[in-house]
């Protein structure tokens, strides 16, 4: 599904992996052996795709596109470079992750590496209006990735408290990916906060159902381990309304496994999540974010590319990996 949506912007998809590598230089060994290690180990591109989507919905996609999609591309690395210490996470895009292959020093400091090349990058776009946006999406990822931390180890975390987690952490980079690929378009402000809503609603929804294949993946698919979530004791969706929906002894067990981060229960807790409807309850509103997508996008002119978008938000949704 994914590379019948790429093959809309192929060749532009192409030039964004290309530049991608090659930015990745360094005279410093390790930052480019590290850089090269979780960059050749693919991820799905799924950023830089939307940038290169959303430009070509409004218009022509030209070379300030393709930087930027790479920049997006870089800014998404680092964060999970960073992120995969702080979860301890030990699989990434099927290969071990960089902090249990290299360390976690390599992997901070390289995450840092390709956070500044990122901005290196935008320099070079020029623009103050895009500079402006992606310091406060890179501040509110931060933000976003510190919350989660104070609300691990937490069961009483509210459905409110969860999404506004994850609408920092993952879904601004999306809104970012479309709101900027317009605003280098030269694009209204009202075509910007459409493209804003597009995208932050995608990523949602995109992360809605990342929490729901941390309990049902297939590792073998998704490239991660199942149970990464309970393991740091993240209350997500999925657990939230299974501790509602569940008998006090059932909720107990969970909030206790929420409390100590421990993944001892993780089968009992997996079923717990399914007979309760947590993983229906994440998997629908997932699917009512598709649906804001979907209107966000109706008073764009029916081309390709916003169809492609369409598609993309479906993918979101259907994805096994
Ligand atoms: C993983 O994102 C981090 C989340 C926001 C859930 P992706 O699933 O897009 O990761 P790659 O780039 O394809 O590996
Ligand atoms: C997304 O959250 C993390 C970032 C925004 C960096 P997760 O912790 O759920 O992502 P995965 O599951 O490790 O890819
Ligand atoms: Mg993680
Ligand atoms: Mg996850």
């Amino acid at each position: 599904m994914i590379n019948d949506i790429r093959a809309s912007v192929e060749a532009d998809f192409a030039r964004v992996n290309a530049l991608i590598i090659d930015q990745l230089y360094s005279d410093v060994d390790m930052v480019e052996n590290v850089g090269q290690y979780i960059v050749d180990s693919g991820g799905k591109r799924l950023r830089p795709l939307l940038t290169l989507l959303a430009a070509a919905s409004v218009g022509e996609v030209t070379g300030k596109h393709i930087t930027f999609a790479a920049i997006i591309e870089f800014i998404h690395t680092a964060t999970l470079l960073h992120d995969d210490v702080v979860d301890i996470s030990t699989l990434r895009r099927g290969k071990p992750t960089v902090n249990s292959e290299f360390g976690n020093a390599p992997s901070v400091l390289v995450g840092d590496f390709l956070y500044t090349r990122a901005f290196q990058l935008m320099v070079q776009l020029d623009d103050m209006r895009i500079l402006a946006l992606m310091a406060d999406v890179t501040n509110q990822i931060a933000e976003g990735e510190v919350l989660q931390l104070v609300r691990a180890g937490d069961p009483e975390t509210s459905r409110e408290q969860y999404f506004d987690v994850i609408t920092r952490k993952t879904a601004i980079l999306f809104a970012a990916a479309c709101e900027g690929a317009v605003m280098l378009s030269g694009e209204s402000d009202d075509a910007l906060a459409q493209m804003h809503s597009v995208g932050l609603n995608l990523g949602i929804a995109f992360q809605l159902i990342d929490d729901v294949l941390d309990y049902e993946g297939d590792p073998e698919t998704t490239g991660k381990n199942v149970g990464d979530d309970l393991n740091e004791g993240k209350p997500t969706l999925p657990l939230i309304h299974a501790m509602t929906h569940a008998s006090p002894e059932d909720a107990a067990l969970i909030a206790d496994s929420i409390r100590q981060k421990s993944v001892e229960n993780l089968d009992v807790i997996v079923a717990l999540a399914t007979t309760t409807g947590g993983i229906e309850e994440t998997r629908r509103a997932a699917i009512e974010h598709c649906g804001r997508v979907s209107t966000a996008l109706a008073d764009l002119p029916a081309t390709v590319a916003r169809a492609s978008l369409e598609k993309l938000a479906e993918f979101s949704i259907a994805r096994e990996s």
